[in-house]
């Protein structure tokens, strides 16, 4: 009986391939296309194609609109519809939501939604594909190739390294535009994130410090031309007084990685842009141990230097014309019979004294010494990125990155970098009175963790990075409020969201081409 059904659905199966040549019955190589149409917008009696789709439309006698209007109402922003066997070069068709038209940048909230109805939508369409087992997919530009790109290979990506059954490999490849240049662009950006990611979602026994130092290693391997890294042991970070990251690694048996990285993508006079980022490649909190409960997200407690490190590699690959320093000071954070007590001083790379009350306020102990060590590079501007404080989560969740600066100009780069990526960033407090929740301290120069109160723990620890930076251009980045995705992003599947690395080379790419 089996063998029969088989036999009968082999048949229908070459039944419905005839028209086609044989290698398309073949899944992985099946193509797919994704093209995009926009919502019905004022006067406009329905929905209208894209350029390229109304190209596609043509070439199949109007069959692809005749399709859409009898197959329901119209398309809404981020939803896609599947149409079969309506061209001989792509079985399948995903026709794919676009939002009205006229959408374009909301001044007040910073957003340029037409760009992001894009990724959503592209995302979309590039995902039901991959569910139909299609290897190939070609992509309408829909008006922006780059946000298109990033559409298709940040829905694409899911981290199944681990898993026996993985989603299919889809390929993506730009359909009926010009702008090649655009489209590349798109998928290094977004490569650079899914970078990030994949580093933030693999577990803590995969990416150690030292897995982390050769992946990146590995990753910068093709631009050896203009990088070059550096893996710091810990007999390097001793020479350099660095007390307080040694004191957070001290806890753990994987050995602590320093890693620098070097991008000259401009003169040796041009002062580089230094990233920082906070490393700790899992975070128990120390002998200030974490409760159990979602402590397995704390292999992405990397998340810093994974975003750091991910926009050095996109930077490297666009060859912008700028220089740029990365650092990543990596380790674990564990409890321990060597580990670091609560009330324990330690020494910073400036002198400066710390009283450790909190272990599990670990990630400004790292920045302390990687910042100081960053200012010998006389950087133009400093980013310090970092899953820093559960606060910031409770403050913006997955909305914004939030952005400490001393500097104006940082910021007003930052933000207009944001705008275009659509991860975005949002201005926090530098506030004064916190300096003295930090500068307070019973033992020492300094306490990690706020005195008085626990409000405004991200301010808190914003005072305390600060004491470490004379530089005039700094600015501190919390990222744990955005370091996972459950459904906020509409482009990015469930898991650690490798936000805001586009964000970073985008900013990078101004700086670079403001000269
Ligand atoms: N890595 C955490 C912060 C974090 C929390 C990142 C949730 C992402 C999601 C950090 O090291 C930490 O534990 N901070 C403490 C500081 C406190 C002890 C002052 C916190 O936020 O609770
Ligand atoms: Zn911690
Ligand atoms: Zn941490």
């Amino acid at each position: 009986m089996l063998v029969v059904r088989k036999a009968a659905q082999a048949a229908a199966r070459k039944h419905l391939c005839r028209p086609f040549s044989a290698s398309h019955t073949h899944l992985q190589e099946r193509k797919g296309l994704v093209l995009g149409v926009f919502e019905k917008d004022g006067e406009e009696e329905g929905g209208h194609l894209t350029e390229a789709a109304a190209r596609f439309d043509q070439s199949v006698s109007g069959k692809l609109s005749e399709l859409l209007k009898i197959s329901g109402p119209g398309l809404k922003k981020g939803k896609s519809r599947l149409f079969y066997g309506i061209h001989q070069d792509f079985p399948c068709v995903a026709v794919v939501g676009l939002g009205k038209d006229s959408e374009g940048v909301c001044g007040a909230e910073k957003w340029h939604s037409r760009k992001e109805n894009i990724r959503q939508a592209v995302s979309a369409g590039c995902r039901t594909l991959q569910e139909l087992e299609v290897g190939h997919v070609e992509v309408d530009d829909c008006g922006d190739a780059k946000s298109a790109a990033e559409g298709a290979v940040l829905g694409l990506f899911s981290y199944d390294e681990l898993k026996s059954k993985k989603k299919t490999r889809v390929t993506s490849q730009l359909h009926g535009s010009a702008d090649v240049d655009g489209w590349k662009k798109g998928i290094i950006y977004a490569e650079g994130q899914n970078l990030a990611r994949f580093l933030m979602e693999a577990p803590a026994n995969r990416i150690t410090p030292t897995a982390f130092a050769n992946t990146m290693e590995e990753r910068l391997a093709p631009h050896a031309e203009r990088v070059t890294i550096k893996k710091r042991s810990k007999a390097w970070m001793e020479e350099q007084q660095m007390g307080a990251f040694l004191s957070v690694a001290r806890g753990s048996e994987e050995p602590p990685v320093f890693l620098e990285l070097h991008y000259s993508g401009s003169a040796d006079s041009q002062q580089p842009l230094l990233l920082v980022g906070k490393g700790i490649t899992f975070d128990s909190g120390g002998i200030s141990l974490k409760p159990s409960q979602s402590m397995d997200a704390m292999r992405a407690d990397m998340g810093g230097a994974a975003t750091v490190c991910a926009s050095i590699v996109a930077a490297a690959a666009l060859k912008l014309p700028v220089n740029i320093v990365g650092l990543a000071p990596l380790c674990e954070n564990m409890p321990s019979g060597k580990a670091t007590k609560p009330g324990d001083v330690v020494t910073a790379k400036n002198g400066k004294t710390i009283q450790v009350d909190n272990t599990d306020a670990e990630g400004r102990l790292i920045l302390a010494d990687a910042l100081c060590y960053g200012h010998t590079f006389n950087p133009r501007a400093i980013v310090n990125v970092a899953t820093l404080t559960g606060a910031m989560d409770v403050a913006l969740g997955s909305a914004a990155t939030g952005v400490f600066t001393n500097s104006d100009w940082l910021w007003e780069q930052l933000q207009q970098a944001s705008v275009v990526t659509g991860d975005r960033v949002w201005r926090m407090p530098l506030f004064q009175h916190y300096t003295k929740q930090v500068t307070d301290s019973q033992l020492a120069d300094l306490n990690n963790i706020g005195k008085y109160s626990r409000s405004g723990g991200a301010c808190t620890a914003a005072a305390f990075l600060r004491e470490f930076v004379t530089a005039p251009h700094w600015a501190h980045l919390d990222i744990a409020g955005v370091m996972s995705n459950k459904d906020e992003v509409p482009y990015l599947r469930k898991g650690m969201s490798g936000r805001p690395t586009r964000t970073l080379v985008e900013f990078a790419a101004r700086l670079a081409h403001s000269g």
